[in-house]
């Protein structure tokens, strides 16, 4: 069985899609085989509304970018420093696309994991992968420590039936932990590095 985020062969078929983030307008090429083609997912949103963007600055991470509407949003309205990454290779040149298609200049390449990833963030920001399994979602939430810097944070939407009432308590075992917001049984999550 193929999964989204390894489907890669599945036949193309772009389309285009025109999203407004509160008052930002990006237009994005979405296809076949990857995240949420039809258009901005309900918790990616939920999640880039709920960010305070004055305190998003330096070096962030959009985890598993997908087509790149978490990475592109932050490049048009923040000053950060943006790196994005996907194991999915469609996903990879879509977000390509994208950035070049909304004009803005961000650091995109493929990564299983953080198997490419060589320096640390003050923000990682996602919409992690749940069909993957827990073993590598903690892979994800638990090594970003790995990559977060002092005090940084990580950034996460996760929908109660994809367990965010057990992440939640396990995210506060090491990290510091606030719920920012709860909505329609979407959790949006700062957890900052200890
Ligand atoms: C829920 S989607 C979010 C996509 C996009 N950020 C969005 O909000 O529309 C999760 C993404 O994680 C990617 N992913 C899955 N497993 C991964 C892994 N092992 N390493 C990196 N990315 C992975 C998938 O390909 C997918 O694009």
């Amino acid at each position: 069985m193929s999964h989204y985020f390894t489907n890669d062969n599945v036949k193309s078929n772009k389309q285009k899609i025109n999203v407004i983030i509160k008052d930002t307008k990006l237009s994005f090429i979405t296809d076949n085989g990857i995240f949420s083609k039809k258009g901005l997912d309900f918790g990616t949103r939920t999640l880039l509304e709920n960010i305070d963007l004055q305190n998003i600055k330096g070096d962030v991470l959009d985890f598993g970018c997908g087509y790149g509407p978490i990475g592109i949003y932050l490049k048009k309205t923040t000053n950060a420093s943006i790196d994005m990454i996907d194991i999915n290779k469609r996903a990879i040149n879509l977000a390509k696309e994208n950035a070049r298609l909304n004009n803005v200049n961000v650091n995109i390449f493929e990564s299983n994991i953080y198997e490419n990833v060589t320096k640390k963030y003050d923000f990682i920001i996602t919409n992690p992968p749940i069909r993957v399994g827990k073993k590598i979602l903690y892979t994800i939430l638990f090594e970003a420590q790995n990559y977060l810097k002092e005090n940084g944070e990580l950034w996460l939407v996760i929908n109660k039936n994809g367990g965010a009432k057990t992440v939640l308590s396990d995210l506060q075992k090491y990290y510091d932990v606030t719920v920012i917001k709860k909505n329609k049984g979407f959790f949006i999550i700062c957890a900052k590095n200890r």
